[in-house]
């Protein structure tokens, strides 16, 4: 007899996304005249076309594929040395942060590295969790085996969970009790929030005193446009000994259908051995990369490469820049119909109160059927969410304007 893995059994319904998808599809197939007209808003998926630096390199790697000199076949698992280096030097070392080459590790997604990094930490570890949050977090713990069950508002026994609400700015404060694993995520999905220095340092210093460590997920780096607000955790003092960061292309270079994001793990970060000894998780990390993965194909990681041209730069600060405006825009229609808005400014998420006494879903089902547009139900970010809903600024400038014109349109 072979035995499943019974965790997964605890999971909550789908996955939020694909649970999206399903609802959107019963939609177009019951309404297909309102389906031709649907704007999504829902997955914070990209839409606009990668960067001309990027696909110019995309194109000569191609070519390099196509002769014997040139070809590539499996590549170090961990990253090819030309673009750790790039990333190392201008997303740390340029900005001050000492961060070695070898401390980068080129993966295919920061999702599947917030999932896979369980891999090194032990099962007897106190986890806690911001409320909204990704649910990546969460579901990849339960799938471990690392909680019990879930109560109906999707709330999982054995974790601790870090409320984020309108009144503390969607950014917790550290815990009173002892916890050795945090996610943190900032700039944030779903809230849009971002994270003062003051309010890093007091996590950094909460995790120093416990040797715990925080788990800081920083794909929407690229959208902070605060200038006092930090973009890595390694700006924090302290953060080398007790932070791994997870970064990654999608959101800044476009690359959700690329596949191209990283991990940073320092040397100089320690975790307890079974018997209470400290040891380094760099070296675990990297066994486990060489182990279970083949590394991301050699012309992706040259088009990562490109990212960092000054050319480059610039086209990804296009990017962001209409992103950013979109945000703009969605937020001020959002607040024009009457709704109270957070987040759009340091991320590309809206984040909306529905009316009092509205759930997540009902607001979701009422935008679906009346406003024909997709967006994302808050509660599906945990029990913290529930009555508000967020909107994804990843669209075009049009379907923006006309997301915020319906929302205004809309009876609430
Ligand atoms: C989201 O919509 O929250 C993101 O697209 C999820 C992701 O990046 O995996």
């Amino acid at each position: 007899m072979a035995y499943l893995n019974d965790h997964y059994l605890k999971l909550k319904a789908g996955y939020l996304f694909p649970e999206i998808a399903r609802r959107v599809k019963v939609f177009c197939e019951q309404k297909p005249q309102a389906a031709n007209r649907l704007i999504r808003c829902g997955i914070g998926d990209v839409t606009e076309p990668l960067p001309p630096a990027v696909i110019a390199a995309l194109h000569r790697a191609v070519d390099e594929m196509s002769r014997r000199e040139t070809f590539h076949g499996y590549g170090p698992e961990q990253g090819y040395e030309f673009l750790r280096r790039a990333i190392a030097q201008h997303d740390y070392r340029n900005r001050g942060l000492e961060i070695d080459d070898d401390e980068i590790f080129v993966s295919d997604g920061s999702k599947c590295d917030c999932g896979n990094i369980l891999d090194v930490l032990g099962h007897q570890n106190r986890i806690a969790m911001m409320d909204p949050v990704y649910p990546v977090y969460v579901d990849t713990n339960v799938m471990a085996g690392h909680t019990g069950l879930a109560d109906d508002a999707g709330t999982y026994a054995g974790l601790v969970y870090l409320p984020c609400t309108a009144a503390n700015a969607f950014v917790p404060e550290v815990p009173e009790e002892k916890v050795d694993l945090v996610y943190l995520c900032y700039p944030n999905n779903p809230t849009g929030a971002v994270a003062t220095r003051e309010q890093l340092t007091a996590w950094v210093n909460y995790a120093l005193r416990h040797k715990a460590i925080l788990l800081y997920d920083a794909a929407y780096e690229a959208y902070i446009s605060d200038a006092q607000i930090p973009h890595s955790i390694y700006e924090i003092h302290g953060a080398r000994q007790c932070a791994i960061e997870f970064r990654s292309f999608s959101k800044n270079g476009g690359f959700t259908g690329l596949r191209c994001a990283f991990t940073v793990v320092p040397k100089t970060l320690m975790a307890a051995t079974g018997d209470g000894k400290f040891t380094g998780l760099h070296p675990l990390w990297l066994r486990r990369a060489t182990t279970k993965f083949n590394g991301v194909g050699y012309v992706v990681q040259r088009a990562a490469e490109a990212i960092y041209t000054p050319e480059g730069e610039a086209q990804v600060k296009a990017l962001i820049e209409h992103y950013l405006g979109n945000a703009k825009v969605l937020r001020e229609g959002a607040h024009a119909a009457g709704l109270k808005v957070f987040g759009g400014v340091n991320a590309p998420y809206v984040w909306a109160q529905s009316p009092e006494g509205m759930t997540s879903w009902q607001a979701f089902d009422k935008i679906l059927n009346e406003a024909n547009v997709v967006i994302t139900p808050g509660s599906g970010f945990g029990r913290n969410g529930e009555g508000f809903f967020r909107i994804s600024a990843f669209n075009s400038r049009a379907n923006a304007q006309e997301v915020a014109r319906r929302l205004q349109a809309l009876k609430w």
